[in-house]
């Protein structure tokens, strides 16, 4: 196993609208020795994201976008990435989509977490739609992200099993804490670590 000094590491930029507890957790895997990569950057749409509190805590850059004008907002991003040398992008509840163009520049190199087992549910809603279909399981899934919706490439998911007294909350709950654990596993297994 290769292990990457703090210079070395993957510079990584985070994505974020809203708690951020998945950024959280990332900011703790990227701490740990074994971990390929270190967070410079974290970007919101919002710039009421509770998530943001981290970027202070943990003393790493924070830029606000509003995504009014979708174009200038992602080509303002594309320059502060490369300003910073970033070569992966960590979406984690992030909720604007990202264009073509945007993921083209930065191919392969764009992760996101989501609430399912995608393929199915994807979008917003996961849990209630989960429960209301009467699925058995359900979970989150780690993929690359292209220009359709939750669509890229699966590179890990962690299933769940659905109890007769679930309601979303509950069940958004039990699964967030296993996103906490799958982001980072995804992460090391794309590095092949
Ligand atoms: C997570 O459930 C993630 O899968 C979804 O949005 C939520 C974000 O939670 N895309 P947090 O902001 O990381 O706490």
């Amino acid at each position: 196993m290769v292990l990457l000094t703090g210079s070395n590491k993957i510079k990584t930029a985070v994505f974020i609208s809203g708690k951020g507890t998945n950024l959280k957790s990332l900011i703790n895997f990227s701490k740990l020795k074994k971990s390929p990569i270190t967070i410079k950057l974290i970007i919101s749409n919002d710039s009421k994201a509770v998530g943001l509190k981290f970027a202070k805590i943990y003393k790493i850059k924070k830029r606000i976008y509003n995504f009014k004008k979708k174009k200038s907002s992602e080509k303002a991003i594309l320059l502060e990435l490369k300003k910073n040398e970033i070569n992966l992008v960590c979406l984690a509840g992030f909720m604007k989509v990202l264009s073509h163009n945007f993921i083209k520049n930065f191919k392969g190199k764009i992760l996101n977490i989501h609430p399912s087992l995608l393929p199915k549910f994807k979008g917003l809603n996961t849990h209630e739609r989960a429960l209301r279909s009467n699925e058995k399981y359900s979970g989150c899934t780690v993929h690359y992200v292209n220009s359709r919706l939750d669509s890229g490439k699966i590179i890990i998911q962690k299933k769940i099993k659905i109890k007769k007294s679930d309601t979303s909350k509950s069940l958004s709950k039990r699964i967030l804490i296993e996103e906490h654990k799958l982001y980072p596993d995804a992460i090391m297994k794309i590095f092949n670590l």
